[in-house]
């Protein structure tokens, strides 16, 4: 999977500040990136509902609510958690390289 992946710059750790998602876009993939104490996490950006951006919703723990019907998923695994959302989001492998956040996408 990471193997067969390639890793993205993504965003500078100083620019992503706990229980705030922050909505970036790599090549053509709309991801929202999330810190939760020291750990970091990438997810699609796009709610498998109706296509709200998830960076705009509400970070709750390891859970992001959808900011149109406040769906939610875990961060950690992707898991539609609550109705509406019934669909698993996308996560992404992130790693942390000197004072940078880098996700990895595969094909
Ligand atoms: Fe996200 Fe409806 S668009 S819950």
């Amino acid at each position: 999977m990471t193997d067969q992946g390639t890793w993205h710059e993504a965003a500078a750790l100083g620019a992503l500040n706990e229980g705030e998602p922050h909505g970036i876009e790599i090549a053509g993939h709309h991801i929202a990136l999330y810190r939760v104490g020291n750990e970091y996490y990438a997810t699609s950006n796009i709610c498998t509902h109706a296509e709200a951006l998830l960076s705009d919703g509400i970070l709750d723990g390891c859970e992001i609510e959808c900011p149109l019907h406040m769906g939610r998923f875990d961060i950690r695994t992707g898991e539609a958690l609550t109705s509406p959302v019934e669909i698993d989001i996308r996560t992404y492998p992130v790693r942390v390289a000197g004072d940078r956040l880098e996700v990895c996408l595969s094909a």
